[in-house]
């Protein structure tokens, strides 16, 4: 059926169309963060507004909390659940392995499994146990080749690439490439688009804080080199997604988190 064969009845039509519009908004204003700050929008302003009035509640959650982490993965990674129905998925770097354990116990698939280089041995008990492995991702990554659809890394490959640690980094990609199914995905979250008013000169302004953007910075820079490398090599594909801004502090410093999707070229 084509596209424009789909008949939706008024009502669904209309909520369907006021979803579609408010993704393009956001979409739009996400598309401002490159802007010089003296061209951005009413609009971009106030939603940043908001996000600053919101802040104080944002950076007292607590990081450990099983529900917001689990919520997490489904927002930066764009999930819904019927996405990853009986999908082999692996998140590296899960932590404490709370997706994992959520996609076991919720029968979303029964294939999904978490690595990190700490895993507590009690939390990786009982049915868990085969599906919560310790390891480092750098070294050896113990799962069969073309095994999985979703390789998923939630703020954990950072450090090879705030470190430039390109080299080690590629290797690392090549060898997740070779556990991905031919049509399988890696989503890593998240990159993070600096604005164009935070320049290395202004590090003097406030040192840590700037430290924190300039390293993103950087990050996204490596990041780039790295899989125009793959691309070129014929190896991947891929594409950056904004998600959405995040605000680091009352001074009004923010970035535009992003969503890397990156597919494979089977050959
Ligand atoms: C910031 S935490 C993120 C945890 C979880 N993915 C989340 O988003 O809530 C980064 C995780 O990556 C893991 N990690 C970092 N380097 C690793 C490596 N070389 N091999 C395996 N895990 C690693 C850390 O142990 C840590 O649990």
């Amino acid at each position: 059926m084509s596209f424009e064969n789909i008949v939706l009845n008024p009502e669904e039509a209309e909520i369907t169309d006021k979803i579609d519009k408010i993704e393009e908004k956001r979409l739009n204003l996400f598309q401002e963060v490159d802007l010089p700050s003296e061209k951005r929008s009413g609009e971009f302003k106030q939603f940043l507004e908001e996000k600053y009035v919101n802040l104080s509640g944002e950076e007292n959650f607590d990081e450990l909390e099983e529900d917001f982490i689990i919520r997490k993965y489904f927002d930066h990674f764009n999930f819904k659940e019927e996405d990853l129905k009986n999908k082999d998925i692996l998140d590296l770097g899960c932590g404490p392995g709370y997706f994992v354990k959520y996609c076991l116990d919720e029968n979303i698939t029964s294939e999904a499994y978490g690595f990190d280089l700490e895993m507590d041995s009690e939390l990786a008990e009982g049915k868990y146990r085969d599906h919560l492995q310790k390891g480092d991702f750098t070294k050896k990554i113990p799962f069969q080749d073309k095994k999985f659809d979703y390789i998923l890394a939630s703020a954990s490959l950072e450090d090879l690439f705030v470190k430039e640690k390109n080299e080690e980094a590629k290797e690392v990609l090549e060898s997740l490439l070779s556990l991905l199914k031919d049509e399988g995905e890696m989503r890593v979250y998240p990159l993070r688009k600096i604005p164009p008013e935070i320049a290395p000169e202004e590090t003097k302004r406030d040192k840590e804080k700037m430290e924190r953007l300039l390293q993103a910075k950087k990050a996204r820079e490596n990041w780039k080199k790295v899989l125009n490398d793959l691309k070129e090599e014929n190896l991947i594909d891929f594409k950056i997604q904004p998600i959405d801004i995040r605000v680091l502090s009352y001074k009004k410093d923010f970035w535009l988190e992003e969503l890397l999707i990156i597919s494979k070229i089977s050959h």
